[in-house]
């Protein structure tokens, strides 16, 4: 409880923080296009081409400044969850449908009983595209790159289960991938699982990362979000209507390119 006051404070500080910094930036901004302006015909070319290499460095500083900024108050964002009956299965399969990477062949292995949650859609669907994201970062290179999908019900919890046969977590980042700003790509941020774990934990959710492996050999990443089902007793019926083609293995349902992995 005392660790919640205190995170929700140092939120707020950040939150502060970013629009103090940010205020400035656009008077910055302007202030150095206006100069080169207003001086450029004055100047002789030497310096004419001086003042224009610094105008632009100004720039395009400033603008790198304001996405750092834009972003780090996405992540220190106050909570506004808009809580609504999301079904997690309907979510993957809408997600997919819009999300067609060439050359990584995705798998779907949807469970066939109630996935309705309570949640926030929008956060949700974020939730999903990072950790698609990330899947399809470490898979840059990969010969035969897979990305299964998968949900299950465990425990009054819908588990939802993202998988890629790509370059697997770090070990540094085992523990440490959830830190804001930790990053092993170049022009990473850092901030995507940071926001993710934080999105499920304001779903009272929890979320977990692992290697997966094959012959003693790390074969890939597997990323597993656990969230409360909207009620606890789930009728296998009340959603089972909504899926499409089942395979004849009886609980499970594939739609998007069915092919199962196997590893
Ligand atoms: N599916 C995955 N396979 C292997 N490593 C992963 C995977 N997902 C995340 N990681 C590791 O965890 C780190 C942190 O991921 P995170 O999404 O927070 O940031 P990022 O992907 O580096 O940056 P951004 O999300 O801004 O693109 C990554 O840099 C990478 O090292
Ligand atoms: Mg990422």
């Amino acid at each position: 409880m005392v660790q919640a006051q205190r995170d929700a404070a140092w939120g707020e500080v950040a939150r502060r923080l970013a629009h103090e910094i940010k205020n400035p930036l656009t008077p910055i901004q302007l202030s150095a296009e206006r100069l080169e302006f207003k001086l450029a015909d004055k100047l002789t070319e030497s310096d004419r081409s001086i003042l224009e290499r610094a105008t632009k460095t100004i720039v395009e500083q400033v603008g790198a400044m304001k996405t750092m900024v834009n972003e780090f108050s996405e992540y220190a964002r106050a909570p506004v969850v808009n809580l609504a009956l999301v079904d997690i299965n309907d979510l993957v399969r809408d997600v997919l449908e819009l999300y067609q990477p060439e050359h990584i062949q995705i798998v779907t292995d949807l469970c066939h009983q109630s996935t309705q949650v309570m949640g926030d859609a929008v956060m949700l669907r974020q939730v999903l595209h990072n950790l698609l994201q990330n899947a399809q970062d470490a898979l840059d290179g990969v010969a035969k790159p897979v990305i299964e999908v998968r949900t299950d019900i465990q425990a009054q919890h819908v588990t939802l289960s993202v998988s890629d046969n790509g370059s697997g977590f770090p070990i540094e980042m085992m523990t440490r991938a959830f830190e804001p700003y930790v990053t092993s790509k170049p022009h990473g941020t850092g901030l995507g699982l940071a926001i993710v774990k934080k999105m499920i934990e304001e779903h009272k959710g929890q979320i977990s990362l692992h290697n997966l492996n094959q012959q003693k050999k790390v074969s890939g990443a597997q990323v597993i979000v656990s969230l409360p089902l909207a009620s606890e007793i789930s009728s296998p019926s009340s959603s089972a209507s909504k899926s499409k083609k089942t395979n004849n293995k009886s609980k499970k349902t594939s739609t998007v390119k069915s092919k199962r992995v196997t590893s």
